[in-house]
This record gives structure tokens, sequence and C-alpha cells, in this order.
């Protein structure tokens, strides 16, 4: 079994894809040979194989240190120093993962601060953390961030008032730049442990380097296994015959269905563990594709529940979507419908049946459904969700997106656009160098 793509609902003809043929050797060539936009930022695509082994052997001793004497690890860091490790904890690790008892999850609870501003969110936190063990993980590449620096600068302080310098800093890792930023200046001022992110390996393609592994394998998940996925993910998709690779199907299809109109490209699970795989998808390809007035549109439901509320637009509505459907063949737990006698809720006729049987007749109804309302349907079969998948999985989205991104025409690996509201909210809170700017935005309040 492998993770297989499936577009018979796509409405698209096989010629289709055999006319994309060409296009996607080109991409592809760009891609392998350095030569397209962005060239900089693709040491992703051999990080599986390259990654440095010494470094990786520290990230595990981290990882057994952090799972020995701390009671909540601390995770900071926004976008793609963020997503990736989210993604995999939650679609990997327990549903409760932090409610279990510490004897059942054997690892500490894992919390991620520093992706958002909200005042009300780290001083609930500060709460529940009292009187724990805490160990931080501060993420960025940059160093800069303003979102994790303000949350860290707090943490630190509390840190430093709870264990004395010290101990503080034996709790303390920073995964940044190898030699460049804030973060990499204060680490090395204050001895912290420090994880390097390869200069040409952008936040968002960054799950495999130690931005990802180190959360990851707190949680007590298989690195090495997630990095084999990967790595045969990068064997398997550097097939440059489009009928041969599923990954280039997918990028091609994408882009002719874009080129049909159908400008938002809507992500589906089945399973609520899988909501932060969404989140990542959402930034990998909005960040990587929507820009130069064009790209398609990210979005992301979870079914069923969500059938509940979108479901009426998704079959009815304006006819500018397609959906792209995971679905894991095999759920990682299941439970049984029982009979009950007096049959009050009518549910006997499921007696005996599972919740996924269930699960998987609402993904094939819907889909017939949504079929038949004009929606192409993509589906990315995936066997199960474990940690070699999970790491296929994500490879097969990178190399899937750096393609697409190629076809569409634009830089897939800058994001200019995210510079402009951090612009004007600097020049708004009175950041020295932003006094021009400033005074502009001041007779548009
Ligand atoms: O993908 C990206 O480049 C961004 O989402 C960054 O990861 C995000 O802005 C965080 O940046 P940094 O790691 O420099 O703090």
């Amino acid at each position: 079994s492998n993770i297989s793509f499936d577009y018979s609902n796509s409405f698209l003809e096989k010629h289709e894809i055999e006319n994309a043929r060409e296009i996607v050797l080109a991409a592809h060539k760009k891609l392998h040979e350095k030569t397209g936009a962005g060239k900089d930022f693709l040491g992703w695509i051999d990080y599986p194989v390259n990654y440095d082994k010494y470094e990786f052997e520290r990230i595990k001793k981290a990882a057994q240190k952090i799972r020995n004497d701390t009671d909540v690890f601390l995770v900071v860091g926004i976008g793609g120093s963020y997503l990736g490790a989210r993604a995999a904890i939650e679609a990997l690790c327990h549903s409760f993962y932090n409610m279990l008892s510490k004897d059942r999850k054997n690892g500490p609870d894992i919390i991620f601060v520093g992706n958002n501003i909200s005042g009300t969110y780290l001083k609930h936190l500060m709460e529940v953390i009292e009187g724990k063990d805490i160990s931080i993980n501060i993420i960025s590449k940059s160093g800069t961030t303003t979102e994790p620096a303000i949350a860290f600068r707090i943490l630190k302080a509390y840190m430093e008032d709870k264990y004395g310098k010290n101990e503080a800093r034996k709790r303390i890792y920073a995964t940044t730049d190898k030699s460049k930023g804030a973060l990499r200046e204060l680490s090395n001022k204050e001895g912290y442990e420090t994880f390097i992110i390869p200069d040409d390996v952008g936040g968002r393609f960054s799950v495999f380097t130690p931005v990802g592994m180190l959360p990851i394998a707190v949680a007590g998940l298989d690195i090495e296994s997630m990095i084999e996925g990967a790595k045969d993910g990068r064997q398997e998709y550097m097939e440059e015959d489009i009928h041969k690779n599923c990954c280039y199907q997918y990028a091609a299809i994408r882009n002719i269905l874009y080129n049909r109109g159908k400008s938002i490209e809507v992500l589906v699970n089945y399973e609520p563990s899988l909501h932060y795989i969404s989140e990542w998808w959402k930034q990998l390809y909005g960040e990587s594709e929507g820009k130069d007035g064009k790209g398609i549109f990210p979005a992301a439901v979870d079914f069923s529940t969500d059938l509940h509320s979108m479901g009426q637009y998704l079959q009815d509505g304006t006819r500018h979507l397609f959906e792209t459907v995971l679905n894991i063949e095999r759920a990682k737990e299941d439970i049984e419908i029982i009979e009950d006698k007096a049959n009050l809720d009518d549910l006997n006729y499921l007696s005996g049946r599972t919740m996924d049987y269930v699960n998987k007749k609402a993904f094939i109804g819907t889909l017939f459904a949504h079929v038949d309302g004009s929606v192409p349907n993509l589906i990315i079969n995936i066997p199960k969700m474990d940690e070699y998948y999970f790491g296929k999985l994500i490879y097969f989205f990178e190399k899937a997106c750096g393609i697409s991104g190629y076809i569409l025409g634009v830089n897939p690996f800058n994001q200019p656009g995210v510079e402009s509201y951090k612009r004007n909210m600097f020049a708004l809170l009175g950041k020295p160098g932003y006094e021009e700017l400033q005074e502009e935005l001041k007779k548009r309040i």
C-alpha cells in the first residue's frame, strides 16, 4: 500500500493530463536544476537525505531530557515555525494528549504559544503553568518575528524568576538561523542549546528540520520513521513522467481546474485530528501561490462536522471551487455501534457496524453528492496516519507546491506580501525607523 491519487471525479479526461506533460516537465527541470525563481530556497528537496545526522541525535537527546524533567513544554513560534509540529502532534498523538495522565502519555503537556498577540491567551497560559516544571522551545528563523518575540520575552523573564538564570538556561532551547538574527545573538549570549534552520529552507517547508523535529520528538513520536517517509517521498516524487508521478498529477490538475475558473480549493478530511494538517497546508499553498494577482485560494473543512455548516454552500453555492479529500484508509481506532433492544433512536440498522464504516459511507455519499453538484473532487488516499505516512504526505504537498507554483508562473518560495501589515503595525506602534509611515497612517485614522 502507498499514498495514491484519484482524479476520476475531477471532470478531467486523461488527454488533459497528457497535455500537461510538457509544462510539468519544465517545472520539474526548473526545480531540480535550480534554475527557477526562488532557487536559493530549495534546500527542502534533498533535506530528508542531507540532514545533519549529528544534530538529529542532539534533537533526540534534548527531547529525552525534556520528557524526563518537564510537565509542560511550550513551543513558541508562528507560521512555518509552528504549524508543521502542531499538525504532526495533532495527527499522530492521542486526540486528548494533554489530558492523558502522565503515565499514559509518557511525556509533557505540549502547548503552542507566540502564534497570536493575545494577552488573554498568554495570561491564561501563565495561570495554568503555575507550579509546573516548564521547558521552552523558541523557534524563529529570522529571530525577529513580533508574535513569538513578545511571548518569549515574557516567558523568559518568568523562567528566570522561577528557576534562576542558570537553570532557566538549561530549560530553553532555541531553533533559529546558524549565525544571523536577534534570537541567534540572544541564544549565544545566554548559552541556550540551539538547533539550526538552514538558510535555504523557508519556514513553510521546514517541518523536517529541527523546527518540527524537536517538538515532535518531545511528543514521543518516531522522527526516524517520519524522515523515512519523507525520504521515500523524495525518491518517488522525482519521477519526471506525470503518468507515473501522482504528486505531479495533483500539481497539474489543480492548475487545470484553476484555469477553468475553479479558484478555490477546499481540503477535506473526515478525522478531526487532521485539522492542523489543513492549517499547515493552507499556509503552504496560500503563501507560496497567492501573489502577482493570482493563485488558488486554499480553504479547508472538517467533515462531517462542517457538512452541517458549510455543506449547503459546497453543494449548491457558487461553482468556483473544487475539493481535495484526504482519505485515511485505515482509521487508527474504531468503535462498534451496539444493538439496543428498544431502538428508540431507530439506529438498529447500524448495529454491529463500526463508526469508521459509517464515516466512510459519509465520505462516499458526500463525494457523489458534491460531484453531482458540479464540484470536481480529487482524492488523496493515505493507507493510515502514522509517522511514516505523515512524512510522505508532507513531502507530497511540498513537492506538488513547488511544481504547481512554477506551473502558475510565480515564485513559490518568497512571501513579499506578508511585510505590508507588519510595516503598518510597526509604524503605528512607533518602532524607530518608521516615522514617515507613521505620519502618513495617522492622517488616515
Ligand atoms: O513560511 C514562512 O516563511 C513564514 O510563515 C514564517 O515561517 C513565519 O513568518 C515565522 O517566521 P520566523 O521563523 O522567522 O519567526
